[in-house]
């Protein structure tokens, strides 16, 4: 009798442990909880009124903020806020939320942002770009923007998403318009929306290129990276993180901040991204 006790309570142990092992595995794979990702980006273009200096970038929140997202934003003071693409989705009904929250940021320090793929298939994504600069943050579509400090100044430009081209086109015209929007001199920042065409902008001149679009991945596996693609790439390159870039640039690959595909994000948990630039 007592052996068959001790090989029930044994089983018992052996089915806790799995089922204690699975609940671990399952709160971590989805958790959701804001991750701020710090880099440091060193260059000798920075110049030393910007040693120091921090941006945060944001991407693809599609319409609906994560409150410890926008907490974050305004408990920080950042040199500039960068948003690179998919800030509001063709599905989102009521902007206003998102256009609050530039108000508040553009009072307080610079705002920019480029347009991603769903900002471009809006039925009217001119009557939005109007709508954000309003607030104060300055769409930079086709655009660069200086942003200076003691009379000193960095470059940030932006290239709006070809949202109605095939990839290949798409990388052609990049690789033709990329070297022309870069300031020869000075430290150049760029955003655009698609990380996975990062390639394109080798040797481009641009210093720093913040992307997106990927969003991680959506599934990430240890060792391997995202999984696929909101637009259906299985192992996307780029899915998140930083890189160098033939020629020396920097690229930062944002995870985002929600999903818009209806895919659970798996060990990918939300992202903001907080650079500091450092002089060489
Ligand atoms: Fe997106």
């Amino acid at each position: 009798m007592p052996q068959f006790i001790n090989k029930h309570r044994a089983w018992f142990i052996i089915l806790m442990s799995i089922a204690a092992f699975a609940a671990v595995i399952f709160f971590t794979a989805t958790d959701n909880r804001l991750k701020i990702t710090r880099y440091t980006v060193r260059s000798e273009e920075i110049p030393r009124s910007f040693d120091g200096a921090t941006i945060i970038q944001l991407s693809d929140i599609h319409g609906e903020i994560p409150d410890e997202a926008a907490d974050f934003l305004l408990e920080n003071t950042p040199t500039a806020l960068v948003l690179t693409g998919d800030t509001i989705d063709e599905r989102t009904e009521d902007f206003d939320n998102i256009l609050d929250l530039l108000s508040k940021a553009a009072e307080r320090f610079p705002v920019f942002l480029v347009t991603g793929n769903h900002e471009q298939w809006l039925d009217d994504t001119e009557n939005l770009i109007e709508r954000i600069e309003k607030t104060g943050a300055r769409v930079l579509d086709g655009k660069t923007a200086a942003l200076a400090l003691n009379g000193e100044t960095i470059y940030i430009s932006g290239i709006p998403d070809p949202a109605f081209m095939d990839d290949k086109l798409a990388e052609s015209a990049l690789m033709r318009q990329n070297k022309i929007t870069a300031e020869k001199d000075g430290f150049n920042i760029l955003l655009f929306h698609r990380a996975d065409m990062l390639d394109c902008f080798d040797n481009s001149g641009y210093d720093l290129i913040l992307s997106g679009h990927l969003h991680g991945g959506q599934i990430r596996v240890p060792l391997i990276g995202g999984v696929l693609s909101p637009n259906g790439k299985w192992l996307p390159d780029y899915s998140g993180g930083i890189y160098e870039l033939n020629g020396g640039a920097v690229g930062i690959s944002n995870r985002g901040l929600t999903n818009s595909t209806g895919l659970p994000r798996i060990y990918n948990r939300p992202e903001a991204v907080l650079i500091t630039l450092r002089r060489k």
